[in-house]
C-alpha cells in the first residue's frame, strides 16, 4: 500500500437558498463534483448504472440540487492536508478546499424508507428521497441509509482514500442514527463484476445479503449503444444503537 497523503473532508451544508449558481462557493463546490463525477464515468464506466453521455447533458443545476439534498452528506477525497472544518473559518476552509485537486468521493443519502432502496429503482446510485424515521418513536427497525458514488482517481488508488472516506461517511451515517435513537443500516449495490469495490465494503465490514438485476445505461467508450442488464450485489452492513444511547 502506498503512504497516504491528503485528507478526507466531509462538505458542510450551505443554507439550502444557497444551493444556486449565483453564489461563489455553491457554484464552485458544483463545478468540482459535477467535474469529478463525469471523470469517474469515463475512468471507471463499469462501475456506474449511469453513463458519462446521461451525465454530460445535465447542467450545474441538476448538481447544486444533489449537494442541497437535505439527508445527504457529501464526502471528498482531496490531494492535500486539509483542517477540518470549524465554524469560524468558513471562508478559509472552502478556500483551501477549492485550492486541492478532489481526488475521491463517496455519499451517504439516509435515512430512507427501506423498500425505496432498490437496483431497479436508482440504480447502483441514491434511493429515494424520503426518511421514514421522522416523526416515528423509535423502533427495533433500524434507521437505513445507502452508499452511493465511492470512486477514487486511479493515480490516487491503493493508498486508503477508499477506506477513508468509507470510515467517515458510516460514522455520520451511525451517528445520525443514534441520535434518531435507532440501530445503523447501511446498503451498498456493486456491480457483481467490481472485485475492488466489493473487497473494500467488506473489509469495512459490509457483508453480501442479496442480488438484483439492474439496468446499464450504454456507455459510448465501451461500445455500447443499447443498455444492457447488469447484476448487482447487495452488501449490508449493521451496527446496533450502543446501550447508553437506548438508556436515554
Ligand atoms: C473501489 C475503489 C473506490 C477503492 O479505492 P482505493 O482508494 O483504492 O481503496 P483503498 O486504498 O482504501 O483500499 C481499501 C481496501 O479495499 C480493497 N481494495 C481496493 N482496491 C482493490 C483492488 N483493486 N483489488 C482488490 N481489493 C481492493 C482492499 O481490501 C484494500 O485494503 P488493502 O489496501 O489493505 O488491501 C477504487 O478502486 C475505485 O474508485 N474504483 C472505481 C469506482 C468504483 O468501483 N466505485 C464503486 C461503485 S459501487
Amino acid at each position: 500500500m502506498k503512504p497516504t497523503v491528503g485528507s478526507v473532508v466531509k462538505l458542510p451544508k450551505l443554507k439550502s437558498e444557497d444551493y444556486n449558481e449565483s453564489n461563489d462557493i455553491a457554484r464552485t463546490l458544483a463545478e468540482k463534483t459535477r467535474s469529478l463525477r463525469l471523470y469517474a464515468l469515463k475512468t471507471a464506466p463499469d462501475a456506474f448504472a449511469s453513463s458519462y453521455e446521461d451525465e454530460v447533458q445535465r447542467d450545474l443545476t441538476h448538481t447544486l440540487d444533489r449537494l442541497g439534498t437535505h439527508n445527504a452528506a457529501h464526502f471528498f477525497a482531496v490531494d492535500r492536508a486539509i483542517d477540518p472544518w470549524a465554524e469560524k473559518r468558513h471562508n478559509e476552509f472552502f478556500a483551501e478546499l477549492f485550492s486541492a485537486k478532489f481526488v475521491g468521493s463517496m455519499v451517504i443519502v439516509g435515512p430512507l424508507a427501506r423498500e425505496s432502496f432498490s437496483a431497479k429503482k436508482g440504480p447502483l446510485s441514491v434511493g429515494a428521497d424520503r426518511d421514514s424515521t421522522r416523526g416515528k418513536e423509535p423502533s427495533s427497525e433500524p434507521s437505513h441509509y445507502i452508499l452511493n458514488g465511492t470512486f477514487v482517481d486511479p493515480e490516487a488508488r491503493r493508498s486508503g482514500f477508499g477506506r477513508r472516506l468509507i470510515e467517515a461517511a458510516l460514522a455520520t451515517g451511525q451517528e445520525d442514527a443514534s441520535n434518531r435513537g435507532y440501530d445503523f443500516l447501511c446498503t451498498v449495490l456493486v456491480d457483481s463484476e467490481n472485485v475492488a469495490a466489493q473487497a473494500l465494503y467488506e473489509k469495512a465490514g459490509f457483508s453480501v445479503s442479496g442480488e438484483e438485476k439492474y439496468v446499464q445505461r450504454p456507455r459510448a467508450q465501451m461500445g455500447e449503444s443499447k443498455s444492457a442488464e447488469g447484476v448487482a450485489i447487495k452488501l449490508e452492513l449493521r451496527r446496533a444503537l450502543a446501550a447508553e444511547s437506548k438508556a436515554l
